[in-house]
């Protein structure tokens, strides 16, 4: 008999039969469906049809193989819900699939870059384990600085030159060694200090350095790019003031506040009734690091700035204990939802 006839029948066979109960069904299913069931069989001898007849004959023996694999999951599920010891309610939707969400420091490093590549800044990073000179001596701390103390950074065991670094400021010494001005860059990334874990501290976390190098830059430029990124980070009404402050890499230095995220700076107890937070440090780069890394300091300047990930995810989510966002919490980090 042709092929094709014999699945004909075959077709005929499985509309017709009759499972009744669980023995029924599989015998049904060693009869078609196993490895060693008749549409196998009938698979494996596919390839002696004539090709003149090959393509009706592999329409047909899918159909045959599709009708009885519907037929046996059809039977299977009727006799489950049949069962009277089954409790399930097969009508009920099934459970949801929950997508993940993403972390808030996440979220919040996104929106720096994004906010900074409006103005062309573009990303930079760098190694997390470093040497001593670009973590500090390439940016200007004296041998007996305290930010070299033990109690601040984390020094690899057997040699001291090797250390986790302290703040992504590393990166600029990396950047200007490699490259030429001009130098346009952010640099994100994580930073570990030796501090106890607390609501306020904790020995890991993230920050955004920011590097402008170029032919007359100025400190006036280094204003206007920072209120720019406030504006864009916590709304078009918001102030920020500059308080003078000292970093070894940058001269002159300043921190920089923004009107309380809150109040709106008439004062509340977020803002401690000042009107202001604190959001990052910054200032014009010191002429020896420039020099340090090989860059003219008569012909060029610049300006740097840099920022803690959590202290904005802090002042932008009101949520004020730090050790939240290291424990990995689903309850916790499936509240920040985004579009990202
Ligand atoms: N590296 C500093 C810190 O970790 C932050 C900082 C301050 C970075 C001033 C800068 C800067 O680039 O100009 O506290």
């Amino acid at each position: 008999m042709a092929m094709i006839e014999e699945i004909k029948k075959l077709l005929a066979e499985v509309e017709t039969y009759n499972i009744n109960d669980q023995d029924d069904l599989e015998r049904f299913r060693l009869h078609y469906l196993s490895k060693k069931g008749a549409i196998q069989e009938l698979f494996a001898s596919f390839r002696n049809v004539p090709s003149s007849e090959k393509k009706d004959t592999g329409l047909i023996l899918n159909n045959l193989k599709e009708a009885a694999s519907l037929k046996y999951e059809q039977f299977k599920a009727s006799l489950i819900s049949n069962d009277e010891s089954y409790s399930g309610d097969l009508t009920l939707p099934a459970e949801p699939i929950k997508p993940g969400s993403r972390h808030p420091v996440s979220l919040i490093r996104r929106e720096i870059v994004t906010i900074f590549s409006k103005i062309g800044f573009t990303v930079a990073e760098g190694p997390e384990i470093e040497d001593d000179w670009h973590v500090f001596t390439g940016l200007n701390f004296p041998l007996e600085h305290p930010a070299r103390d033990m109690q601040d950074t984390f020094f690899i065991e057997k040699n001291p030159d090797i250390v986790l670094r302290t703040h992504t400021s590393s990166v600029q010494v990396r950047v200007m060694e490699n490259s030429k001005p001009p130098v346009r860059k952010i640099f994100p990334g994580r930073v570990f200090r030796n501090e106890a874990i607390s609501a306020r501290a904790h020995c890991i976390f993230h920050q955004i350095e920011g590097l402008y190098i170029d032919t007359g830059v100025s400190f006036a430029d280094l204003k206007q790019t920072l209120i720019f990124f406030a504006r864009e980070m916590f709304g078009e009404k918001t102030q920020i003031r500059l308080r003078p402050s000292f970093f070894p890499f940058t001269e002159p230095s300043a921190e920089v506040d923004v009107s309380c995220t809150i109040c709106g700076g008439s004062g509340c107890n977020v803002c401690k009734h000042t009107g202001f937070l604190e959001i990052l440090g910054c200032g014009m780069v010191d002429p020896n690091v420039l020099e340090a890394s090989g860059i003219d300091s008569d012909k060029y300047t610049g300006f740097a700035f840099g920022m803690g990930l959590e202290r904005i995810a802090m002042l932008k989510y009101q949520v004020n204990d730090l050790r939240l966002y290291f424990e990995n919490d689903i309850r916790f980090i499936n509240q920040f939802k985004s579009s990202y």
